[in-house]
């Protein structure tokens, strides 16, 4: 693997650099993302671990897609993202999403002030740290009430050794082009994302290129670190379903009670 790119020494700031110039194209990226399904399937779990939460906060809510579609379902929601470029389109959503920028890592948020966290599209899997996490997780359980509730998911080992982000859609007809390289790191379990973009729309053409970083944490892991954080009745799920991730899971979702 000659013409593999190298990884940074150091993963100093998660995130960094990441989401800055694409976030005006993101929606029109994700135009196909289903978020009404997924905000179901939240729902559904909610259900499942008998929760019926208010005050939700959306973390590293990108662009607000999720965040939105709770508030349009009647939760008092808002976001946080690193990224200051994608948490300004939070205010373009139908409803508005109000939104800060803030690490994942470095919650500051009032101490049990929010029923429930969620953090969909594998957004956890962007903290290479895995102090990081941990970090972010202690954030989580701190602005939790004592009733509270945390649903993230991730992408797996699998999907991320699988190539699931080399892809590219230069023979459609949009007006974004883009082609993606994705790069595994057995060792460090992180896969690097070459991404190369084209806006041939209004006031292009205009090229710009990032490169996104994402490791892969396992279900053991996962419940170790939110065990010892001071989490309970900790359950893994194949995603969209209610059965246990098997070895063929690509996305696994996280609900950790308070
Ligand atoms: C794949 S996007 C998903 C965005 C959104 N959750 C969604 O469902 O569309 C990943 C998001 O995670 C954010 N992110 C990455 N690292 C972060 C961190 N340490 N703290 C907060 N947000 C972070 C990125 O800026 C980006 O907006």
């Amino acid at each position: 693997m000659g013409d593999k790119p190298p990884l940074p020494e150091k993963f100093t700031q998660p995130g960094c650099g990441e989401f800055a110039e694409v976030a005006p194209y993101y929606d029109r990226l994700m135009s196909s993302v289903p978020y009404e399904s997924w905000v179901d399937y939240v729902e559904a779990l909610l259900q499942r671990h008998s929760r019926q939460p208010r005050r939700v906060l959306d973390l590293a809510c990108g662009t607000g897609r999720v965040g939105s579609e709770l508030i349009r379902r009647g939760y008092q929601a808002f976001g946080v993202d690193l990224s200051e470029a994608m948490v300004r389109y939070c205010r373009t959503q139908t409803p508005p999403l109000p939104a800060a920028t803030m690490d994942a890592c470095q919650l500051a948020l009032a101490p049990q002030s929010l029923d429930f966290i969620v953090s969909l599209y594998d957004s956890l899997n962007y903290i290479i740290e895995p102090q990081g996490l941990q970090s972010c997780f202690a954030g989580v359980w701190r602005s939790l009430t004592d009733e509270g509730i945390f649903i993230f998911d991730l992408n797996t080992e699998l999907a991320l050794r699988a190539g699931l982000f080399t892809q590219d859609n230069l023979r459609g007809s949009d007006p974004l082009k883009y082609s993606w390289k994705s790069y595994w790191y057995p060792d460090n379990k992180i896969c690097r994302i070459d991404m190369w973009f084209r806006w041939e729309g209004p006031g292009g053409p205009r090229e710009f290129e990032e490169v996104h970083y994402e490791r892969a944490y396992s279900e053991s892991e996962i419940k170790q670190m939110l065990a010892e954080t001071g989490f309970s009745n900790i359950t893994a799920y194949n995603g969209y379903t209610f059965k246990p991730p098997t070895a063929r899971s690509d996305r696994v979702f996280y609900v950790a009670e308070k």
